[in-house]
Formats: structure tokens, sequence, C-alpha cells
């Protein structure tokens, strides 16, 4: 039987707010010294960047993510809406620049990576919120077009005996006015029941959720470097790895030495 590689979730970096560049370094630091990157695939969802038309952060932000893949290990990332912009007015011109740096062999989302008894499903929620119309404030939108492509990887035969990891940045499930995935109703319709673990961040809180929707683990990443949360609550700062074989959240924090 194939051994499932580990997760690690980490999300909402911030790279280039305050010392949250610092500390997505001593997080890549201690995952380098600590995890073996042949049983630990990571996944970032979502806002790497602070300011997504910022030289200095994404640069930053790349060098980071070279210094784990350089080591052997898999990074998975989606956007998120500061990736895009300015996290309350996005762009089609910076979505199109973060794209070509940290997305380079992604054609469209979502994106599918198969990597042994896992399908990693990755969506863009910041995808339709890039019209001159609904382009400002932090709401995401995936788009009828991305949620169609989405219903007919989830009917692919290739992945029907994998175990399915859906990951996006906006939250989901909680409703938060100006930071609301607007068709989280229509995404629920297609994975429910079908995916097996459901990861993202956004909101910064963090948290776990069982069996919600009927998938087994649901993950809020939270801000792994303690970006406030709306900007007022400051929240204990966690990483979760998650055992695929059965299962099981284990919470760690890589800033602590
Ligand atoms: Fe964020
Ligand atoms: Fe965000």
């Amino acid at each position: 039987m194939v051994k499932s590689p580990r997760i690690i979730h980490l999300s909402d970096l911030h790279i280039g707010y305050r010392d949250c560049g610092e500390k997505t370094a001593r997080i890549v630091l201690n995952i380098i010294k600590r995890e073996s990157p042949d049983n630990n695939i990571i996944v970032i969802t979502g806002d790497i960047a602070d300011r997504g038309a910022c030289e200095a952060d994404l640069s930053a932000g790349q060098e980071l993510l070279e210094r784990l893949r350089s080591r052997g290990f898999t990074v998975l990332l989606c956007p998120g809406n500061h990736d895009y912009g300015t996290g309350f007015v996005n762009s089609a011109e910076t979505a199109r620049k973060f794209k070509e740096r940290f997305l380079p062999q992604v054609k469209e989302f979502p994106r599918l990576d198969m990597i042994k008894n896992i399908a990693f499903i990755g969506l863009d929620s910041t995808a339709d919120e890039l019209h001159w119309y609904d382009r400002y404030f932090a709401d995401g939108e995936l788009g009828k077009v991305q949620l169609q492509r989405l219903e007919k990887v989830m009917s692919d035969p290739q992945i029907k005996d994998k175990i399915k990891v859906v990951y996006l940045h906006h939250h989901p499930i909680h409703f938060i006015p100006f930071h609301q995935l607007k068709d989280r109703r229509k995404l629920r319709e297609i994975i429910e029941g079908r995916a097996d673990i459901l990861l993202f961040g956004h909101l910064h809180f963090g948290g776990t959720y069982h069996n919600t929707w009927n998938i087994k683990i649901v993950i809020d990443g939270g801000s792994s470097t303690g970006k406030l949360a709306l900007g007022i609550f400051s929240i204990k700062i966690k990483h979760r790895v998650i055992d695929p074989a059965d299962f099981s959240v284990i919470e760690k924090n890589y800033l602590e030495d």
C-alpha cells in the first residue's frame, strides 16, 4: 500500500507586513530542520505576499519558497486576495504577474496535483473578483467557469480512489461582510461529502472543524505568521500537520525553537 505523505498547512504569511517576512524565514528554517521532504507536502492557502504589487514582498516570498524546494520539499499554493492587490483592491494586472512568478506551471484553476495516493485540488478564490465593478473589498468568488471545471475534476475517474484535498484562500463557511466567499453555497454543492480534506485561510482566526460539509478534516489555517485577524484580534499561532493515513491533525508551532 502507498504511504500517504503528511500535509503541512500554512496560510496568510503576509510577507512584507511588519515582521511577517522574518517569521516566515524562521518557519522555513524549522521545517527544513525538523521535517523530511520525503513524507511531507506543504500547502499554502494564499496571502503569501502582503502587497501583491510590491516587488520586495514578491521576491522575498519567492526566495523563501525556493529554500524549501531546494531542500526537496514539494510546495503547493493557491493565491489570496493580497497576492492580487492590496487586500482591499484587486488588480487583474497584479494577478497576472503573481501567477507568472509563483504559479508558472499552472495553466488554470482548479489545479490538480496527484502525489502518491492524494489528489490535491487548488482553487483561485479571487479569480472572479477582478472586474472593475467588484474588485474592491476582500470578498472572494470562484466564478461559474471555475466551478464547472471543479465539478469535472471531482467526477474524474482518475481521482476516484484518491484522498481528495481541496484548498483555497477564502473562508468558505463563515460569513463576514466584505470578506465572504460569494459562491460558497455552490462550492458546497460540489464538494460536500466528496472531498476528504478542506483547507483555507483569509480571516486569520484559525481552527479545525470536524465533519463540516461531511468532509473529514476542515481547517482554517489562520495566519501562520500571526497577522491580526480583522486588524484587531491577536490569535495564538498554530501550524497544523495532517496525517491522511488516519485523518489526524497535529498542532505545531514552527516559530518556536
Ligand atoms: Fe490574509
Ligand atoms: Fe486574504
